[in-house]
């Protein structure tokens, strides 16, 4: 190519980007058209690597020649990105009116309440609801509160299923929240409503569905004229209103030496809704709350007229009930410090989802 050719093909490279930059809108496009035309292969940038093959006495001619060129058409490009770049902010700016962009961001919420702890704060707003008083016991508990005054004295075989922590100090770990019954009734007297959420502790080999550290909620109402059927219409609204779904109830007789009768109320496995799983052991019914009318000699170590009251008892399965709502299959992930979402095989029913609550004052 002669002097005159290239000049020639220079101007016909000049017009080609301009015509070029009117169509282009996007900043992706003109990095493109850059590399087309000022990369080492592109239309300028061969014509400035083959500036060497020239003579000697023409080198200086052309190389000035696809230099100034290159200038010129490389601010053209910076002019028309710059362009494209304010025209974006002003668009964002429009999009999203107030918006201030250099304010700080918002900080994320990190994590959220534990199942169990969501659940509970479910359960205590509904019982605040009917006019039961929150009440809370120690975890480590005397003797007499843990077992005797609940008609379950030391020759008792029902002791078996509670075996649990001793302590140096002659105290126990509670196996359940039901002490708090006691505490209660000597605390507040009859009538009485109240709950007592709280965590128990027994010695337990552990596999899917036994812990040695698990929660409960305990229930107690005494009033005059109470019967089984308070209590049935009770389980039935608690289970509704937690698990979202009209659950089906199962009533069998259940024995606890603090309630005459005792009953177990069972529900439905929100697991295989019924039809049989490994989680409610193939029967389609989960034991969640047992319960019954309050023993008399409970209430009479509890300084109650049994003439004039009677009352009824349960102790919610807290942990089992967080499980099925939350389609959690097995315990031990909730004592677990493993922080993953519960979403893989092993731990179905999805991300955990709730509701932000405050904390019970
Ligand atoms: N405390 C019992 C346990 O942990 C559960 C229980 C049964 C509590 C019947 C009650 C009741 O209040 O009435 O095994």
């Amino acid at each position: 190519m002669n002097l005159d050719q290239l000049n020639q093909r220079i101007t016909e490279i000049q017009a080609e980007v301009a015509a070029a930059l009117t169509d282009i809108n996007n900043v992706d496009a003109v990095r493109s058209l850059e590399t087309s035309v000022l990369g080492k292969k592109g239309s300028l940038g061969s014509l400035i690597t083959g500036v060497k093959d020239y003579p000697p006495d023409q080198r200086g001619q052309v190389g000035k020649s696809v230099n100034r060129a290159k200038t010129l058409i490389k601010a053209s490009l910076d002019e028309r990105l710059t362009q494209i770049q304010s025209d974006q902010v002003t668009a964002a700016n429009a999009l999203a009116g107030d918006f201030d962009p250099t304010l700080p961001g918002q900080p994320r919420p990190l994590g959220s309440v534990h199942p169990v702890t969501a659940v509970q704060w479910e359960v205590e707003r509904l019982f605040e609801r009917l006019g039961f008083t929150v009440e809370a016991g120690p975890e480590m508990e005397t003797e007499h509160n843990n077992f005797e005054a609940l008609n379950i004295p030391a020759s008792h075989p029902a002791r078996d299923m509670h075996d649990t922590f001793w302590l140096d100090n002659g105290k126990v770990l509670r196996t359940h929240t039901s002490p708090v019954q006691h505490r209660s009734m000597l605390k507040f007297g009859a009538p009485l409503r109240v709950i007592v959420p709280g965590r128990c502790f027994r010695y337990e080999t552990l596999d899917a569905s036994h812990e040695n550290t698990f929660h409960q909620v305990e229930g107690l109402l005494i009033d005059r004229d109470i019967s089984l059927g308070n209590l049935i219409a009770l389980a039935k609204t608690l289970l509704t209103e937690v698990m979202n779904r009209d659950v089906e109830l199962r009533v069998r007789p259940g024995y606890f030496p603090f309630v005459e009768p005792g009953i177990e109320i069972d529900m439905n496995c929100a697991i295989c809704e019924g039809s049989g799983c490994p989680t409610c052991k193939h029967s389609g019914w989960i034991e969640i709350l047992p319960a019954g009318m309050v023993h008399p000699k409970v209430l009479e170590a509890g300084n109650i007229d049994t003439d004039k009251y009677t009352g009824f008892a349960f102790g919610l399965g807290l942990t089992r009930l967080a499980m099925m709502k939350y389609g959690i299959k097995d315990i031990r992930v909730l004592n677990s410090g493993d922080l993953r979402p519960i979403t893989s095989p092993t731990r179905i029913g999805g991300p955990i989802v709730w509701s932000r609550r405050k904390t019970p004052a």
